[in-house]
């Protein structure tokens, strides 16, 4: 099988506080507590195992709190190589009232820098054959200059990757000099590398295939409850999902990347690839927080899912 490789350089532990009464300036209490090994690479990692395909996460690691994060990994039965970093892995707390908007509280993780990432590079090289896939999802840290991370990613394409790419993190001319093989922008992330405003379907797709036409060889434009539109060589369409009520959208874009990569491997048909994707990322929402969506959820969902080429 294809082998498959995550790049997470910005992991994090979510961790999750339900508090029935949120109050701010007085004391709270919590009924329940969950941790999460997050990270948006960690993320694709974890759907695809809970779908029996297996890939590796390589992960960034701050060396004083890397070892929780590894049994976290293990208990998800996510194979992963650990890159030891200086310092200790970030914690984001979500605090979860019983009604109204959460609250988070996001903090900066360990420095990681241009020598670290030259060692993550040479790992990546020993490990990619030509065709394997290589997802590159999350923001660059800080430290990392945009030149320096461009050529991080056009060497693993020079040693044969296809490359996914989920970041906002380049303008539309970065994107045509790496030119990866899928980028997955949603709707705010699509207009950032556009530059302009973009505020109708049509809109989209003109956008989609200005990229593709640029050398992307498949442009993936998610739209949360709307689906998703797709430009690639083979076609050109809108995938409609069904209507749900979400229980949580956190990494809904992470596991439409999975499902992706899951009908991708799988051989199938590029349309049922899309099918594949835009049940993945549905049916994760139909998971708590970042949990993958179960695979007999995306089974159900595929057949509600049209393809309107
Ligand atoms: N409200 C919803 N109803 C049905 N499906 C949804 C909904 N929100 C998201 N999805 C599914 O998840 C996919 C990805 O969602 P979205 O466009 O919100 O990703 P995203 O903004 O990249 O998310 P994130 O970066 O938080 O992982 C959609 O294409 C769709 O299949
Ligand atoms: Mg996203």
């Amino acid at each position: 099988m294809t082998r498959i490789i995550t790049i997470t350089l910005n992991p994090a532990f979510d961790i999750h506080y339900h508090v029935p009464q949120f109050a701010v300036g007085k004391e709270n209490y919590s009924t329940n507590r969950t941790v999460d090994a997050g990270g948006k690479g960690v993320n694709i990692s974890r759907a695809l195992a809970a779908s029996g395909v297996p890939s590796l996460a390589l992960i960034a690691m701050g060396s004083e709190n890397g070892r929780d994060f590894c049994t976290m990994l293990e208990q998800d039965d996510i194979e992963y190589v650990p890159i030891r970093c200086e310092g200790s892995i970030r914690y984001n707390v979500t605090i979860h009232p019983s009604s109204g908007p959460e609250t988070r509280i996001s903090q900066d993780s360990f420095q990681l820098t241009a020598d670290k990432l030259e060692e993550i590079r040479e790992k990546l090289i020993d490990l990619i054959e030509p065709g394997t896939l290589v997802a590159f999802a999350g923001r660059v840290p800080k430290g990392i200059s945009l030149p320096t991370i461009k050529s991080f990613l056009q060497s693993l394409k020079d040693a044969g990757a296809l490359l996914l790419l989920d970041t906002n993190t380049f303008l539309l001319d970065d994107i045509i000099d790496i030119k990866p093989w899928l980028i997955k922008p949603n709707e705010y992330e699509i207009e950032l590398l556009m530059g302009r405003e973009i505020s109708d379907l049509s809109e989209i797709k003109a956008a989609a295939d200005e990229i593709h036409r640029s050398g992307v060889d498949n442009v993936l434009v998610s739209l949360g409850g709307q689906g998703m539109v797709y430009v690639g060589h083979e076609l050109s369409c809108r995938v409609a999902v069904p209507q749900i009520t979400p229980l949580s959208t956190v990494g809904a874009g992470d596991s439409t990347l999975a499902g992706y990569i899951f009908g991708y491997v799988k051989g199938m048909s590029q349309i049922d690839t899309l099918k594949s994707a835009a049940a993945f990322g549905t049916a994760a929402c139909l998971s708590h927080g970042t949990k993958p969506p179960k695979p007999e959820v995306i089974v159900e969902l595929r057949e509600e899912i049209t393809v309107l080429v």
